[in-house]
């Protein structure tokens, strides 16, 4: 966790604060048809200093994501004292907000309100399931409601913007931020991007119960050679289009208030230095009017990228690109108004920067009133409410997926009296509130252990034993390498109560920080001991059910064969354990899905399901069937994949028609009964192939799907329909375009067993 020093302590001892002075103004500038006059009237009367201090972002506390810019904290309240800076990132509170807004209020000439930003990405106090984990809900309405509970809590802790959703493709299970994004496909990753941003700006974004979100990281930052964070990517216009930037599309579409850029470099050009991304696409094509900010530090950083000899340089190439908004970086403030005065960037494009950035301030209402967010009544209500707690639990639930159920051994039955709950993550408080945790208090969610209490049934005897630890060492967000534990010693404890109970809940898996920024894996497999501690206890007792606390796909091949039921949690937030506790006991029927694909081992990341045929399909003649000599080639478990403690079956799909054209459709159907003896919900998953392309095409692509409820013995016909949308791609002649020929359309449960049938678009 990023440990964060209040700015308002290094302010106050400065003794620089003064008595508010600001009044309301009686009319609203939030009305969209005179925001424009506004922003104009104001950039007028903007110097070039003041015009460039809005494109400056500062860190408000003194600890850093990133190498910091090296500015003095003296320099910096200065710079703020004159209107100097339009935005601040990490401070947080009512109290915090207003003294830092204040400082600008009282003191500068124009009396701009600074814009306040935070990284809420999984909540703000509330803990919810880390991104990747509640995608695996496919609920798109939950994640709207998340996004709005954790939206309102942080505007009630007096800040204004987000820096979510991160919306990066990511197929790589090594990379750290694989856990913060949606998973591995384009049609599902912008879907949850606009469900999320609807959710934290709401219908209007001057309320203060809403905030701004932004798009990130734009763009490729998810497809980082081998998993390295930060490291070159290489995609070409094709993948950048067709698979990379459709959330980005998206979002745009949907009016999300800003982007950010990425630090990783597409094909040689650094993204923060992309023309193409920025002005031609983002700016241009897409027609968006909001702000692009800087990820931390990223404009300097096209110095040790080798691009820029200078921060002169790199302001220059990247206020050309198109970034508006510089984050602790320190190069606009120190370049931009030199390079304009020698002619060097022509000043309009720092007016449209700032119009961009003013634009934003007056939609949030902030002209208006620059405290409107400072309202401690509403913050002492709103964090960490009750309400906020069930949707926590509501979310933890249907984030939960069933990978594996031998024998029904779930849900834990009547019969068991005596649960042995083991494991380094059973009794962990603090692992469950996930990487990204904003201001969760440590060790505040419910454990597993915890939540096998609250849930078990009279009468039934839970034990625990750890087992063994991940780590002892300091596991802050300063501190990735100490997930290297060896000691063996609480084995022998573990395996006695594992011979003696009728049941173990053995709880492995992740630390929360061995995913997140700058946490990458070589390996995906289990940390530390860990291995030999599922082998002693599968050995010790064969009713053995895993329960997977983790950020990312991981390498579960001896468990998959050897462990009769395997439950996946990820790091599910405040209520992680109740959450578990209600699966494991058959009071909630678990529905999620992979919105990743999980190898059988490490060597065949990066994985995901929407491939390409090879010229070779099936190997040809060297090697027979297999990508590799010593791997299979197909996912343990497929994108899509989860199982229910009832069962579904689907009939064969029905087609209201074999072909269509530009402006028709085609109705398909299929029918689906629950097949078991409890009520349960499936996510039914449609996806074509395009069997001839102007370019080559993906095998398959999920394009739809819907979720459905079931009573036992219950049937439901599920339709979607089939229409030019869904088959236009980005194709060789680089236009987004449906090209006639014939397609495959595929319907089933997950992206492997599927329901097929044929149709042509003319
Ligand atoms: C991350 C961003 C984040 C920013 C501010 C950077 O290191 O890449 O995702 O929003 O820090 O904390």
């Amino acid at each position: 966790m990023k440990k964060r020093l209040a700015i308002i302590g290094v302010f106050l001892s400065l003794g620089l604060l003064a008595f508010s002075t600001y009044k309301k103004p009686v009319v609203k500038s939030t009305d969209p048809a005179d925001i424009e006059q506004k922003v104009d009237s104001v950039l007028a009367l903007m110097t070039l200093e003041e015009k460039i201090g809005q494109m400056v972002q500062y860190n408000g506390s003194w600890d850093v994501t990133g190498p910091a810019t090296g500015t003095d904290n003296e320099k910096k309240l200065e710079n703020l004292k004159n209107g100097l800076v339009g935005s601040m990132l990490n401070v947080t509170s009512v109290e915090h907000t207003r003294e830092a807004q204040k400082i600008v209020m009282e003191n500068s000439r124009l009396k701009i309100p600074l814009i306040f930003g935070y990284d809420v990405i999984h909540g703000y106090q509330t803990m919810f399931p880390v991104p990747l984990g509640e995608s695996a809900s496919w609920d798109l309405e939950l994640m709207e409601k998340t996004a709005r509970v954790a939206g309102r809590e942080t505007a009630a802790a007096g800040v204004h913007w987000t820096f979510a959703p991160m919306m990066d493709i990511s197929r790589d299970a090594r990379w750290g931020r694989i856990m913060e994004g949606a998973g591995e496909d384009p049609f599902l990753n912008s879907k949850i991007a606009v469900a999320r941003i609807k959710g934290f700006q709401g219908e209007d974004l001057s309320d203060a119960k809403t905030i701004a979100a932004c798009a990130k990281h734009f763009a490729g930052y998810g497809f980082a050679e081998a998993g390295r964070d930060y490291n070159t990517v290489n995609v070409g216009i094709y993948e950048l289009n067709n698979t990379i930037l459709p959330p980005f599309k998206a979002a745009a579409d949907a009016g999300v208030a800003t982007f950010m850029n990425s630090f990783n470099e597409i094909d040689g050009v650094p993204a923060t230095a992309s023309t193409y991304l920025q002005r031609d696409l983002l700016k241009g094509d897409w027609d968006w009017d909001g702000f692009v900010v800087s990820d931390w530090g990223s404009i300097t950083e096209l110095i040790p990228h080798g691009v820029a000899k200078d921060k002169k340089a790199a302001a220059k190439l990247v206020v050309k690109a198109g970034s508006d908004m510089d984050m602790e970086g320190g190069a606009y403030e120190s370049s931009l108004k030199e390079l304009i005065e020698e002619g060097k960037v022509d000043e309009k494009l720092i007016d449209d920067a700032v119009k961009r950035i003013l634009r934003v301030k007056f939609r949030l209402g902030l002209f208006d009133d620059p405290y409107k967010y400072c309202d401690e009544a509403f913050e002492k209500s709103e964090l960490y409410s009750e309400a906020n707690q069930q949707v926590a639990l509501e979310a933890g639930k249907k984030s939960i997926i069933l990978l594996k159920n031998e024998n029904d051994i779930l849900p834990i039955s009547n019969s068991i009296k005596n649960i042995a709950v083991i494991g380094p993550l059973a009794n962990d408080k603090d692992s469950p509130l996930g990487n990204w945790r904003a201001h969760a208090v440590e060790n505040s969610a419910v454990s597993v252990l915890e939540g096998i209490k609250n849930h078990a049934p009279k009468g039934v005897k839970v034990s625990y034993a750890e087992g063994a630890k991940l780590s002892t060492g300091d596991r802050s967000f300063l501190n990735p390498m100490t997930f290297n534990e060896d000691d063996k010693s609480g084995f022998a404890e573990a395996e006695k109560l594992a011979k003696a109970s009728d049941l173990v809940v053995l709880v492995v898996g992740e630390d929360a920080f061995q995913t997140g920024e700058g946490r990458s894996q070589a390996n995906i497999g289990f940390a530390g001991v860990q291995d030999d501690l599922i082998k002693t206890i599968q050995k010790a007792n064969k009713n053995v059910v895993m329960v997977l606390m983790n950020g990312r796909p991981m390498d579960l091949n001896w468990s998959a064969k050897n462990i009769p039921a395997i439950v996946e949690s990820w790091f599910l937030g405040s209520q992680h354990g109740n959450a578990v506790g209600e699966v494991l006991f058959g009071k909630y029927n678990p529905s999620g899905k992979l919105p990743v694909s999980f190898p059988q081992n490490s060597g065949m990341e990066p994985l995901y399901y929407n491939q390409k045929s090879t010229g070779r399909p099936d190997g040809g003649a060297q090697v027979t069937y297999s990508h590799y000599t010593d791997s299979p080639r197909e996912a343990l478990f497929p994108f899509g994949f989860g199982l229910s403690y009832t069962t579904f079956e689907y009939g064969d799909i029905k087609l209201s028609a074999n072909s269509f054209s530009e402006n028709g459709e085609i109705e398909a159907t299929i029918s689906l009964k629950n097949t078991g003896e409890m009520a349960g919900e499936e996510t039914v998953q449609l996806y074509v192939h395009d069997l001839v392309g102007s370019i080559t095409r993906p095998n398959l692509e999920l394009k739809a799907f819907k979720k459905v409820s079931l009573e036992p013995g219950e049937s439901k016909t599920v339709k979607f329909t089939i229409d030019k949308e869904m088959i236009t791609y980005f194709t060789a002649n680089k236009k987004w375009e449906a090209e006639a020929g014939d397609f495959e359309v595929m319907i089933g449960g997950n992206s492997v067993d599927l329901k097929k049938a044929n149709f042509e678009f003319k």
